[in-house]
């Protein structure tokens, strides 16, 4: 039964609920994300599922698949149990699109809203309030009650995102529409699907058989990280692409959970796969593979009119399957060695007089959001189609920092912000030694939830340039489902509160309760999440020149037990309750413990308690905001970072520029050797200095200088050690010490990156 006019009869169809049982305990404030505001009030509902829905006629498939969510939630579907459960569902037209209020009387359930969208978000609101079981259809009883509330609630930012990249690893289209159901329960709208690859084009082109043929599988793949020399291959041909008809499947499918698909067709770069299946298309016309490693690949379309014939045949086809506003056209790491080299690019620069490859690919991108447009679609690409001049109706996605939507806004184009710092997913999120193998980076829980996608730079105005931001999922090291899932989850669930939650709403020891609780509602929905809520966090502090330890978790209830005699923690070992002192090397390890139970992993620290830990230290440039590890401090706090990943707490990142590190020990001290390690991931840019220069201070005054060469190497580390010199009957008693490592420089052609300036990474500086 439904209701064309909601008004007056629902009167009449109060239910009679019990309304005298005490609330079970189900948490009421475990949505995600947070509402903006919500009113618990001292009531109780009882849900059950003989559910009567009163709505207006357009809303009823909307309407149908709420009502089926709720009945199925119960385990005996053979009939509608209990009294009548009323749910109204009204459109409000003073509410905004998206917004919507939610009221669980003692009687009924009320859901008004602004418009469908609103209406669904109301009702995974209401979702979230069940118990878990409902997710799969597994709750045994015949009613359940909550807690009365008043919730009020409306989106911070307009596009709230998510992207998936299935060009390096493909998965079913059964996990695209898993992936889509996770985005719309936790009220994001926009499914960024990054199609085509130099590894692998996905998207079938009917008109271009050779995509589907070719182009949409490699002949095998790399086998372990990118920087693990020489590089090894699992010899097994690997591919598929989704047909036009999937496709339209998978859009209906999120269309119906008001989630809209932003399909990516990378140009003029990432396009090898492209170029593999039609050779004409590159600048030399010679045949080159599906790329089976990762990277960035010097073919790149040729900006010819065979590929902007192609293109366009590619969008048309695109457009016809995606009712999205925006195609998303790439535009990012696009070397340009092939454009230099052919005569045909040159002729086109000198034709358009434009000033050089750069210039090329901004007549690129232009040329193809002109006919983008004539097909009443906008274009996004990422931020390197700002080098060169923006088109003219661009958005831009920033992805290398921020610099790139500061920009953008500023000249009055829409952004989106994808800052490498806080929304790739593909980045480590834990320390822990035992995390499966990811690209690199670390950006974990916190780090995400703490993204304010308004650069700082931007006036009010500006800000109104940004659209919102979304979580990037890049799959070189995700060949499974399960992977994707780990590395997706619980960082969607921040980055979801980050887009919809108003910033003075948000606090960090209250989302992570939440998480902790909503860990039942993802295993009931069967989804693989990582879980470091039980893991420990320690670093160090100095505090009047002496030296702690400090141990923390997030979770909440529980102990912290820890050891320093090496052992492992049990039940019985000492509760953390205040900082350990640290005055020699020692190993620290700890768990969190529920009770008598232990939960997470075991962590462990070893500190190396050396002749600079706590002393002053100071460095003539700011490491980049994205690798700023502990600080300067966490170079001499007697931690070593990671062997594997420069990303962590103890690596510090420089880009580009020669850095001076200065240390003012304590007291003047006898030393006998310095040493410290560079990363050298020269697949991420990163390259160990070749020179190393260090300045000593005497307790009198005089200055000498050591200057050492490091060699150059393929290894992902390089060890430095200077021993200093012995002089029989003299003791020299050292000030300060400055370590000087001038940037490596320009990266050398036929490298990752070649053209842009190096990284530098540098972790502890042992004093001894
Ligand atoms: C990107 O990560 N290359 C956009
Ligand atoms: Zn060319």
């Amino acid at each position: 039964m439904h209701f064309k006019k909601l008004t007056g009869i629902l009167i009449l169809l109060i239910s009679i609920c019990n309304c005298n049982e005490e609330p079970k305990p189900i948490p009421q404030a475990q949505i995600i994300p947070a509402p903006q505001t919500i009113e618990v009030l001292e009531k109780s509902f009882t849900l059950t599922s003989n559910i009567q829905p009163a709505y207006d006629t357009n809303l009823e498939a909307l309407v149908d698949y709420c009502v089926s969510f709720l009945k199925n939630g119960f385990k005996n579907k053979s009939k509608p149990s209990g009294d009548e459960t009323i749910i109204q569902f009204v459109i409000e037209n003073n509410l905004d699109e998206e917004e919507y209020k939610l009221r669980i009387d003692e009687k009924l359930i009320v859901i008004n809203a602004g418009s469908e969208k609103g209406v669904f978000y109301a009702f995974q609101t209401l979702r979230q309030l069940l118990p878990p079981e409902f997710e799969n259809g597994d709750y045994d009883d015949n009613k359940v009650v909550l807690p009365c509330v008043d919730i009020r609630d409306k989106p911070k930012f307009e596009y709230r995102g998510m992207h998936l990249d299935v060009g390096r690893h493909m998965y079913s289209v059964e996990f695209i529409k898993k992936y889509i159901d996770a985005m719309a329960m936790l009220k994001m709208n926009t499914f960024h699907w990054h199609l085509t690859e130099d590894q692998g084009w996905r998207i079938e082109i009917k008109k271009y058989p050779k995509l589907q043929e070719i182009a949409a599988y490699r002949d095998e793949t790399l086998v372990g990280h990118y920087s693990d020399q020489p590089h090894q291959f699992d010899g097994k041909k690997y591919g598929g692409y989704y047909t036009q008809e999937e496709i339209k499947d998978i859009v209906a499918y999120a269309e119906e959970r008001f989630v809209t698909i932003i399909p990516e067709i990378e140009m003029p770069g990432h396009s090898q796969a492209a170029i593999a299946a039609y050779p004409e298309l590159g600048c030399t016309g010679e045949q080159v593979k599906v790329a089976k490693k990762w990277g960035v690949f010097e073919e790149v379309y040729c900006p010819s009119e065979t590929t902007f014939k192609f293109l366009e045949d590619v969008i048309d086809e695109v457009v016809a399957l995606f009712p999205s506003k925006y195609i998303h056209i790439g535009g990012d790491e696009a070397p340009k060695t092939r454009w230099k080299n052919c005569s045909d690019c040159q002729d086109l620069i000198k034709e358009k007089g434009l000033k050089d490859e750069h210039g090329l690919q901004s007549y690129f991108i232009a040329r193809m959001e002109k006919y983008i447009n004539s097909k009443g679609k906008q274009i996004i690409g990422w931020d390197e189609i700002l080098e060169g001049g923006l088109a003219p109706n661009a958005t831009v996605m920033s992805w290398r920092g921020t610099n790139g939507a500061i920009e953008a806004a500023k000249a009055g184009h829409d952004v989106i912000l994808t800052p490498t710092s806080h929304c790739y997913f593909d980045y480590y999120q834990s320390e822990n030694d035992d995390e499966p193998l990811a690209i690199g980076g670390f950006l974990p829980l916190e780090k995400v939830y703490s993204f304010n996608p308004i650069p700082e730079e931007l006036s009010d105005e500006e800000s109104q340039y940004v659209l919102g931001a979304q979580g990037n999922i890049w799959t070189e090291y995700m060949p499974t489902e399960d992977q994707v899932e780990y590395m997706a989850f619980p960082r969607m669930l921040a980055m979801s509160e980050v887009l919809w939650t108003n910033s003075e709403t948000r606090n960090y020891d209250e989302f992570v309760k939440r998480v902790e609780a909503f860990y039942k509602r993802l295993d009931a929905l069967d989804i693989n999440y990582a879980n470091h809520l039980y893991e420990i966090e320690g670093n160090v502090s100095t505090v009047n020149g002496k030296t702690f330890y400090n141990l923390k978790t997030f979770s909440e209830g529980k102990t912290i037990r820890y050891t320093t005699d090496g052992s492992e923690p049990n039940a019985n070992s000492a509760i953390y309750n205040s900082p350990i002192p640290i005055s020699e090397d020692v190993t620290i390890k700890a768990s969190v413990f529920n009770e008598q139970q232990q939960l997470g992993k075991h962590f462990m620290q070893n500190i190396k308690y050396h002749k600079a830990v706590g002393a002053k230290i100071s460095i003539n440039k700011e490491p980049h905001k994205a690798y700023l590890g502990s600080g300067a401090e966490g170079l001499i706090n007697g931690i070593s970072g990671s062997d594997k990943r420069y990303g962590d707490k103890e690596w510090l990142g420089f880009w580009g520029e020669d850095i001076e590190i200065k240390i003012d020990l304590e007291k003047a001290t006898e030393i006998s050797s310095i040493k410290t390690r560079f990363h050298n991931g020269n697949g991420q840019w990163i390259y160990a200095p070749k020179h190393i220069r260090l300045k000593y201070i005497l307790d009198d005054g005089s200055l000498f200088t050591d200057d050492h060469s490091l060699k150059i190497s393929d290894e992902r580390i390089v060890d430095f050690e200077s021993k200093m010199m012995k002089v029989p009957g003299r003791k020299f008693l050292i000030k300060s010490i400055t370590v000087m490592a001038p940037n490596y420089g320009t990266i050398p052609e036929g490298k990752q990156g070649a053209g842009n300036k190096a990284w530098t990474f540098i972790d502890e500086i042992i004093v001894n």
